[in-house]
């Protein structure tokens, strides 16, 4: 009997939606009195997919993110990664986080601080060497493996941080402003590899932006969040096929899409720019979410 349950269980977790958010309200309480972050949210992400959440400053993005990792608790409601409890999901390390802040470890270097996942695994010393070396090319801090982090730009510290949070290709990324830090160019390389790690390993992300084009980008689903109290205002499906190459950023298609997540964000209503339909146009539109903040 407990061998059949424990293969429904496993069969459970396989099929199961990589994160799944159900009824989710958020009230902090403050000195000043109640703060609601978060009101009647549902969401559910599947394996796989590639979710961003966009919204304006304040909206509760981060504090979603973090509900889901289990690093804060909803006030009603319920979070599943992988059809297991957000605790249980941390305590199992069922993903990865990179988080607005870096959140290294101050006294380690980076190569330390990026096998830190691996050590807590056991892996055995030579493999993580090797799985370090990798990550670190990959992120561009090769030479930098032996500096600590107060030695780093803020943009040097988010590529540890992501290094770090990819190290045991996790099936689950959470991804807070990841690349806020990094300038133009190292973002666009960054936003391929990460494209190349998911199609590679299938990883499900739920990744926070302001930028309207890095979520077109990315993603499979653009969760456009409204302020105060933070809810789904629309979630816009990206058709843009599965692919994601450099060209597609000069395709119609993907301007098509950051017109309909900017007005989704703008409530419909396509704002001060003047650009109302789709089309080449639209790139020289300011299309940072900052910069179109309603307040
Ligand atoms: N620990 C906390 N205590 C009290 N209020 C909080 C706490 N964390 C967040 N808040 C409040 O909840 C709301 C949502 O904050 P959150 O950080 O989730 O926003 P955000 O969408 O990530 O914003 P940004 O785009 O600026 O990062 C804000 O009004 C914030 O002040
Ligand atoms: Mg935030």
């Amino acid at each position: 009997m407990t061998h059949i349950s424990q293969t429904a269980a496993a069969a459970d977790a396989v099929t199961a939606d990589a994160v799944t958010v159900v009824g989710v309200d958020k009230t902090f309480e403050t000195r000043s009195g109640q703060v609601r972050a978060l009101q009647g949210i549902e969401l559910s992400v599947k394996a796989g997919e590639f979710v961003s959440l966009i919204g304006p400053s304040g909206c509760g993005k981060s504090t979603l993110l973090r509900i889901i990792a289990d690093l804060d608790q909803p006030s009603t409601g319920r979070v599943a990664v992988f059809g297991k409890s957000a605790g249980q999901a941390r305590l199992d390390q069922d993903y990865g986080i990179a988080f607005q802040q870096a959140g290294l470890l101050p006294w380690r270097t980076v190569a330390a601080n990026v096998a830190l996942p691996l050590e807590l695994h056991g892996v055995a010393a030579a493999a993580r060497a090797a799985r370090v070396a990798e990550l670190l090319d990959m992120v561009g801090l090769t030479e930098f493996a032996d500096r600590y982090p107060d030695q780093l730009s803020g943009g040097m510290q988010q590529r540890v941080a992501i290094a770090r949070s990819l190290a045991e290709n996790p099936k689950l990324l959470l991804m807070d402003e990841p690349f806020g830090a990094l300038d133009e160019m190292t973002r666009e390389r960054m936003q391929t590899e990460l494209v190349r790690i998911c199609a590679e390993t299938g990883a499900a992300v739920v990744f926070v932006t302001h930028s309207i084009p890095e979520a077109v980008y990315l993603s499979d689903r653009v969760v456009v969040m409204s302020a105060r109290p933070g809810r789904i205002q629309e979630i816009v499906t990206m058709r843009l096929d599965d692919e994601r190459t450099e060209s597609l950023r000069e395709d119609t298609r993907y301007f098509e899409m950051i017109t309909a997540v900017r007005e989704a964000l703008h409530g419909g209503n396509p704002g001060t720019g003047g650009i109302q339909t789709a089309g080449l146009g639209t790139a020289s539109v300011p299309v940072n979410v900052r910069g179109a903040e309603t307040r």
